[in-house]
């Protein structure tokens, strides 16, 4: 079993805020691997909706070797590590926030207005939707003094194991700021030397510009390519990280600048074709609203216009009421067939340049839908457990939208947040907060009887660039309000939250996140204080992958959860993530490992369920792991809940491995019917 120690204070820049939580666990820093993957490691996922509030397509490909999110705060200093202490735990009483506040609170220009029009297939509430808000993140706009001042200094990262006397810290060979003309292909290599000659340093990037490459030479240097063009004039920052070979925490961090320039004859720019976006074949359910979301997009950030040939009869046209590129469609199918439209859009500035799409709406009867035996809610209600499935982000404003709500209502008694509640969805901007996609999930759940699963508070992903960019002094309040606001508002309407999501490397170690750089582990304790301040009645979760079977990641999650419950941190059970493969048997490690998280009095929640067919898989092997895995909760007296990522391969995050129980059509496969069949037995 590995020991961890969480570091009992952290310097904070200048003002020191030291925290003692001095949990007794020692920590062997193994240090991150310079990369990880694993079974479920989650993707990056492709953004498929450049510009608008919508939601993705999901389905990113197999997760790349991730590595590390390096979340680094470009060019702030780092505090240093200080050793781990072993200290009686303190549990030290959050201070009050500061008012005024760090940031605005969310004030009435951040309330959602109700949607006008037929612009979405929700008919029994009125939708609300995101007030008119400039989004541009001027949030630390950099200007060309900023560039002329020259590079930043590196930044190193030295844990106090290491002597930078006896061993010198890696060193980036020939690296600077650098000027393009928009249009013009720009590579910078990265080239991480140790002096020490201990072997080539590790490397890891943090946010690549959309549309940019970031390539291995397989020579010890790395590149990044990208050919910005007019949308991406102006200074941007690319920050890298370089680990020390023989001690992985020992850390340089260069953040470049990069300054895009209109070259002074705009012609010389390529002038790409417009594509049709946000928009795919469906299958949808007869005399259903049906509204579709056509995107004419130009990288060249001008607006093409869109041309619908033969649409469906009787359909509406309606303007979005923000994104000028987005036209949305709206009519009802009155009889079953497939309906085919040619989506053309035209560049603005060469009517002769033109992307095109067409697009197949197969309209079925309500017959096809219709799903034998009793439905898994009322199945699961019986069994006093909670059937979950996490809702795509804005389901309401995408073609299959009613059959997708209707569906979902009558199979699931609970809802997870999948996207909704990210903070960068939420708070883009400092004092600026997005609520209506939430409000309107939970709005729904009030009307189809479903409890809601709020997810994340606190995730090293899915920041927004300004958070990322704060002083270190100032993130541990910026946390605490942005949990406060979002509790303050949801608290009432959404009984369980995961709090932390994924603090934890995959050899155990915690993750070098943006809330780890400034509070070390302790950060878990505050988010957990914070949120039982702001939501005394919630069910607060620790959330993760790969912790359900035996390893050193399993080893952490039980260490940090008797940890945390050493220092009397308000958590109330554990997240089990699982996105599991259909070759997957290690359900006695399983079934041990909830057993020593409820030996903790902590319940377990199986939080975002769904296996991957694979190459040379089978749906049956893939509905024999839901019946395991489901037997397991239904067989632990403290697992409360089994949620599933979605419920329709469609809108997967891993759509392309088929992961869930219903296939793109809403057809049910053999996974739908093993839960039915074991939540029928006793
Ligand atoms: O909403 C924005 C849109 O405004 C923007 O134009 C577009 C392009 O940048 O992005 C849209 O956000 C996307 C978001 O999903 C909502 O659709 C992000 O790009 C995309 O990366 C994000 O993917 C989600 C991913 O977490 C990262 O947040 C997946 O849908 C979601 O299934 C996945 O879920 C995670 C859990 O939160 C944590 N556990 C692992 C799991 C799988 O990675």
């Amino acid at each position: 079993m590995m020991n961890l120690s969480l570091p009992a204070s952290f310097r904070l820049g200048g003002n020191a805020i030291h925290r003692v939580i001095g949990l007794c666990l020692v920590l062997i820093l193994a240090g991150c691997s310079s990369s990880s993957s694993s079974s479920d490691n989650p993707a990056e996922d492709m953004p498929v909706n450049p510009g608008t509030q919508m939601p993705d397509d999901g389905g990113a490909g197999d997760p790349p070797t991730a590595e590390p999110g390096g979340s680094t705060s470009g060019g702030t200093p780092t505090a240093p590590l200080e050793e781990p202490s072993t200290d009686v735990p303190v549990n030290v009483p959050l201070a009050p926030l500061p008012n005024p506040p760090l940031t605005p609170a969310p004030g009435a220009d951040s309330e959602p207005v109700r949607a006008s029009g037929p612009v979405s297939t929700v008919r029994e509430f009125f939708l609300v939707r995101n007030p008119d808000r400039n989004l541009d993140d001027t949030f630390g706009t950099l200007t060309d003094a900023d560039f002329d001042a020259g590079p930043l200094p590196a930044v190193i990262q030295t844990p106090d194991s290491v002597n930078p006397l006896t061993n010198a810290a890696p060193v980036f060979e020939n690296l600077n700021d650098v000027e393009v003309f928009a249009g013009q292909e720009l590579t910078v290599v990265f080239k991480p030397i140790d002096p020490d000659g201990a072997g080539i340093p590790g490397l890891f990037p943090n946010a690549i510009p959309a549309g940019a490459r970031y390539v291995d030479n397989f020579n010890g240097t790395r590149s990044l390519i990208w050919r910005p063009l007019q949308p991406q004039v102006g200074i941007r920052e690319f920050t890298i990280t370089a680990t020390d070979p023989v001690a992985p925490f020992y850390r340089t961090q260069r953040t470049i600048r990069i300054k895009v320039k209109m070259p002074s004859d705009p012609s010389t720019i390529v002038n790409l074709p417009p594509v049709v976006n946000l928009i795919r074949d469906h299958t949808v359910r007869v005399n259903d609203p049906v509204v579709a979301y056509i995107k004419a997009d130009d990288q060249n950030g001008t607006v093409p216009s869109l041309e619908i040939l033969n649409p469906p009869p009787g359909a509406t046209i309606t303007p979005h009421y923000s994104d000028p590129k987005i036209t949305i469609l709206s009519f009802v199918p009155r009889t079953t067939g497939d309906i085919e439209m040619r989506l053309l859009a035209r560049d603005a500035d060469d009517d002769t340049l033109t992307g095109s799409r067409t697009v197949k709406f197969e309209v079925l009867s309500e017959q096809a839908f219709q799903r034998p035996g009793a439905r898994l809610r009322e199945l699961a209600a019986a069994r006093d457990v909670l059937i979950g499935y996490a809702s795509l982000l804005g389901f309401y404003e995408r073609p299959d939208g009613a059959l997708y709500a209707d569906i979902a209502a009558e199979e699931f008694n609970l809802v997870t947040t999948e996207n909704s509640l990210k903070w960068d969805l939420v708070n883009p901007l400092p004092g600026q907060y997005r609520w209506a996609q939430a409000d309107n999930l939970v709005a729904h759940a009030k009307a189809r009887r479903q409890a809601v699963h709020g997810h994340t508070l606190l995730w090293h992903r899915q920041l927004p660039g300004w958070i990322q960019r704060t002083p270190l002094a100032d993130r541990e309040i910026h946390m605490r309000e942005f949990i406060d606001r979002v509790l303050q508002r949801y608290g009432n309407d959404i009984p369980i939250w995961d709090v932390v999501n994924e603090a934890l490397e995959e050899d155990g170690t915690f993750r070098q996140s943006t809330w780890f750089e400034a509070m070390g582990a302790s950060f878990i304790d505050i988010a957990f204080r914070q949120a039982r301040l702001s939501a005394p009645n919630a069910t607060l979760l620790y959330n993760d992958y790969d912790v359900s079977f035996d390893g050193p990641k399993a080893d952490g999650l039980i260490a940090l959860m008797q940890s945390l419950k050493d220092a009397g941190t308000p958590v109330d059970g554990v997240g089990f993530q699982m996105h599991l493969d259909a070759d997957f048997d290690r359900y006695d490690e399983v079934a041990g490992n909830f057993q020593t998280i409820a030996d903790m009095d902590l319940d377990i929640y199986i939080t975002e369920f769904d296996v991957s067919i694979r190459a040379g898989q089978t749906e049956e092997q893939q509905a024999d792991v839901y019946e395991q895995v489901l037997s397991l909760c239904l067989d632990q007296p403290r697992c409360k809940a089994f949620q599933t990522w979605g419920f329709t391969d469609m809108y997967s995050w891993r759509r392309q491995f088929n992961p869930l129980i219903m296939d793109n059509r809403y057809q049910v496969k053999p996974a739908y019917t093993a839960l039915q069949q074991r939540l029928s037995e006793n």
